[in-house]
């Protein structure tokens, strides 16, 4: 049996804007990993290709033959993509099996884990090697399935393994952190679809190009100034700077009461700053923590109605 893994992410700075253009950080989170194996299955199975392919996504409680999985199913595309990318036919007998730790539609990258756990996985299983670009670019094309017009960020942060600085277009940027920071992570508990919200945006800046660029344009510098104080282990200009993107966040209208409460709850028990993260209105709240505050940040933020908590080490 061959394994794949890959960690969850969080966005730092930048989402929204980095649609139109602007850059953005992601960082992955190791504490939390999407798992995929897959193992042969030997006997043969009638029918046209791919009926040989069994799908099995555990936390969904589904399993099916590639053949019969739905047009919009991820699991069923990346499978088949990853296979075209092997120069291998659909006509093969294995089972892919996927499982995941990462909260579905809460900003942690769930779905880009998911696939690109099972795209590692397939390349073990045949002993194929594929860099982290080609990885980066088989999930893309799921995350066109769930969100419509992604950016490429997910994909590209879940591929590296590492730190990404990122402007649509253009290759992304690696880059080291000179000094490792903490974040707390909040869970609102409200699934938010990250299509709807791009799509909310897409309306407002069509509506008010000029208002909407410049704020693209706060965020963008944002982005740029927080990459610089990551680089140069500056985590204390890192707070203020999460606080600026919110406000701008807030400004597009990508917050929400719930959002805003973990916030509050974070920064009024000791976190240097705090935002959403993702796609907004509900999904995760960040907040930027020391070893000695994050646990009094974590019990605050869990009786604000977290339903959900995890502190994870940056670097
Ligand atoms: O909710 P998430 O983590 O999938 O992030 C969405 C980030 C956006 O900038 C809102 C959209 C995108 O494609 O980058």
């Amino acid at each position: 049996m061959s394994v794949g893994t890959a960690p969850g992410k969080v966005i730092l700075f930048g989402e929204h804007a980095v649609v139109y253009g602007r850059p953005a950080i992601a960082v992955p989170v190791h504490d939390r990993q999407a798992t995929a194996w897959v193992r042969p299955t030997g006997h043969r199975q009638p029918g046209p290709p791919g009926s040989g392919i069994l799908l099995q996504a555990e936390d969904l409680d589904r399993r099916y033959p590639l053949t019969a999985a739905p047009a919009d199913d991820a699991l069923a595309l990346i499978v088949r993509l990853t296979l075209e990318a092997l120069e291998l036919p659909l006509s093969q007998n294995l089972a892919v099996t996927v499982r995941s730790a990462i909260p579905i539609a809460s900003g942690l990258g769930s779905g880009a884990a998911v696939s690109a756990a099972a795209v590692r996985a397939l390349a073990a299983h045949f002993g194929a090697q594929l860099t982290p670009h080609q990885v980066s670019e088989l999930v893309y094309q799921t995350e066109v399935l769930h969100h419509g017009t992604p950016s490429g960020i997910d994909n590209t942060v879940v591929a590296f393994e590492q730190p990404v600085y990122f402007v649509k277009g253009q290759p992304p940027e690696p880059f080291r952190i000179s000094r490792p920071f903490h974040l707390l992570i909040g869970d609102t508990g409200i699934p938010s679809p990250t299509k709807v919200a791009v799509a909310d945006v897409r309306r407002g800046w069509e509506a008010n190009r000029a208002r909407y660029d410049a704020l693209f344009d706060a965020i963008g510098q944002t982005t740029d100034e927080a990459r610089q104080a990551i680089e140069m282990g500056d985590i204390a200009a890192l707070g203020p700077l999460m606080d600026r993107n919110q406000a701008l966040l807030r400004e597009i209208e990508v917050s929400s009461p719930e959002l805003e409460r973990l916030i509050l709850a974070a920064k009024g028990a000791g976190a240097l700053g705090a935002k959403l993260s993702g796609a907004g209105r509900g999904g995760n709240m960040i907040a930027l923590v020391t070893q000695a505050t994050a646990e009094r940040v974590a019990a605050t933020v869990r009786r604000a109605r977290a339903k959900d908590v995890i502190i994870t080490c940056v670097g």
